[in-house]
């Protein structure tokens, strides 16, 4: 089996994690009221029950609603870097900045999973 990192590499992720999170969750405070505009572009694959992309590989997209935000703000952040690795989050991350983040974040963590399935109100 290949492996995928050696240990030094792990090790530098490691610490841009800790040191990248740190500073965001010091700097930038999310609300929800300034998410309310920035889920336009999310709708449309989050909002959708039993919604699968079929390219690359089928995914089952994730419920968002009534998420943690720091979560939700974490994750985007992973994919913006590229630790995490699904292109369409990846290029969607890449628009949003730590403020964009954490306010989307916020937004979902106001919902609850029975939400009309996270839309705009
Ligand atoms: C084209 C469809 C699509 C759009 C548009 C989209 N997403 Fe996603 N999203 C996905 C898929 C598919 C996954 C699962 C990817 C994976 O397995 O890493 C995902 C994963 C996520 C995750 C990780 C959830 C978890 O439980 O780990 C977050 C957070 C997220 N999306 C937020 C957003 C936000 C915020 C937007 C809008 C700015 C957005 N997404 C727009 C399809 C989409």
């Amino acid at each position: 089996m290949k492996k995928l990192f050696t240990l030094p590499q792990l090790a530098v992720c490691a610490i841009l994690v800790f040191t990248g999170f740190s500073a965001q969750a010091a700097d930038v405070k999310g609300s929800a009221d300034g998410g309310k505009g920035k889920v336009w572009l999310c709708i449309g694959c989050h909002s959708i029950p039993d919604y699968r992309t079929d390219y690359p590989i089928v995914y089952k997209v994730p419920m968002l609603g009534g998420q943690n935000g720091a979560y939700i703000a974490t994750a985007l952040a992973a994919y913006k870097k590229g630790e995490r690795k699904h292109p369409t989050m990846r290029a969607i991350a890449t628009s949003l900045s730590d403020q964009d983040m954490a306010d989307i974040g916020e937004y979902y963590a106001a919902q609850t999973a029975s939400s009309p399935n996270n839309s705009l109100k």
